[in-house]
Order: structure tokens, then sequence, then C-alpha cells
């Protein structure tokens, strides 16, 4: 199966599936970058279940980059307080700071411009770029890597085999919903194709899947044994 038919195979799923998260544009909405970028600093170290009620508190208190902008440091710390890992609410700021000084107040699209900016990563960056954007970009974690790397039995072992499944999941990225297939990934590594005992009778991408048809699933990824 080629990656154009496992790719449309998997927004098929997402779109009966798709988890209803605060933070996704309804489909045919267009996604605020702002609430974008906010959702995935927070979820950088943080489950989606903790997510949720700070995402709301902090959207409400902070609604625009403008906003957030402005707010006195000990405001966002406060609005932050709970969430743990406060360098990322201090990057945070200063990230706001920065797309109003020097973006005129609006995301930049492009990958590159965005991780130039504090508290954004290889991951961020394309999470962003792909959901907030539309582009063409991916973003790979613990979750994206078990998935691909079951997908293509990738026998090489992590971290070594980083850059094969960046470009195994870029590969697949299709041209019209990048965003939805970033997210559509993230929700199948979190539901379906799980550590343990993945699910794969309810997997859209179990046909396509190499490690499933070795009936070895779960022994992907591979890890450096140290
Ligand atoms: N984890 C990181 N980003 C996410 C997103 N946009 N949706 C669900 N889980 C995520």
């Amino acid at each position: 199966t080629d990656s154009t038919e496992s790719a449309a195979a998997l927004l098929a799923w997402y779109d009966r599936h798709r988890r209803a998260l605060p933070w996704r544009a309804l489909p045919g909405e267009t996604p605020d970058p702002y609430r974008v970028w906010l959702s995935e600093i927070m979820l950088q170290q943080t489950t989606v279940t903790a997510v949720k009620p700070y995402y709301e508190r902090f959207l409400a208190r902070f609604p625009t980059v403008e906003a957030l902008a402005q707010a006195p440091q000990e405001a966002v710390m406060q609005a932050w307080a709970g969430l743990g890992y406060y360098s990322r609410a201090r990057n945070l700021h200063a990230c706001a700071k920065m797309v109003v000084a020097v973006h005129g107040g609006r995301f930049p699209a492009e990958e590159k411009a965005l991780l130039s900016l504090p508290g954004i990563g290889a991951y961020t960056a394309g999470a962003i770029a792909a959901i907030a954007f539309g582009k063409v970009a991916v973003a790979v974690d613990g979750n994206v890597e078990r998935v691909m790397s079951r997908l293509h039995a990738v026998t090489e072992p992590l971290p070594s085999a980083k850059p094969l499944i960046r470009e195994l999941t870029l590969a697949m990225v299709p041209q019209r919903r990048p965003g939805d297939f970033a997210q559509a990934l993230m929700d199948l590594g979190a539901t379906i194709c799980t550590p343990k005992k993945p699910a794969c009778v309810l997997c859209p991408l179990a046909l396509p899947c190499r490690a499933r048809a070795a009936a070895l699933a779960e022994t992907f990824p591979r890890k450096e044994t140290k």
C-alpha cells in the first residue's frame, strides 16, 4: 500500500474518531495560530487531560497574543501555576512579546521562523506550521515515532532511527490536510497504536502496517540497549 492511500485511510479514520479538544478548530473553521501555539506549548510536557482546564482558563485571561505580551510576568506565572516546567511560561511570555515586536502580532507561518522563537523547538514548529498554517510539516514525538516505526517495521533502534522516521513521516504528509494528518497521527498513537497491546483490529493502518503483518507490533520501536 502506498503512502497516499495510507494517509487517506488515516484521515478518514480521523474524521470519524477525532478527539474533540478545545484547541482544535471545527472542520471548516480557520485555526487561530495563537491558540494552536498556546496548546502545543502546554502539551509539550503535560497530558491532554491535565492541559484542558488550564488552556481554557489561560485563554479566557489572555485571549490574544497582544494581551499576553502586555501582561505582567507575575500574571503569566500565576495563570501557569500548576502546569510545572516553569521555563515554559517564561519562554511563552518572551515569545508573545517577540511575536508582537518582531512580527507585528502575527505568528510566522514558516517552520524556520517559528524555530527562532523562544520555547519553540522542532516538534512545536512542525505542529504549528501544519495545524495553524496548513504547511506540509511534521510533528514527530514519541507517539508518532511508535506509529511510524511499526508501520514501516523500522528495525534501526531509537534514537539513531529518528532522522529516518522523520523522513518516513514527511513522505506520508498529504498536500491537502497536513494539520489534520499531524493530529490524526497523534490521536492514533494515543488511543490505538499504544505501547502495550495496541488495538490493531481498530487501526486504519492495519493493512499496510509491516510490524502487524509480522505479528510484531508491540516490539516496535526498537530501542538502543545500554
Ligand atoms: N499533543 C501535542 N499536540 C497535540 C494536539 N494538537 N492534539 C492532541 N495531542 C497533542
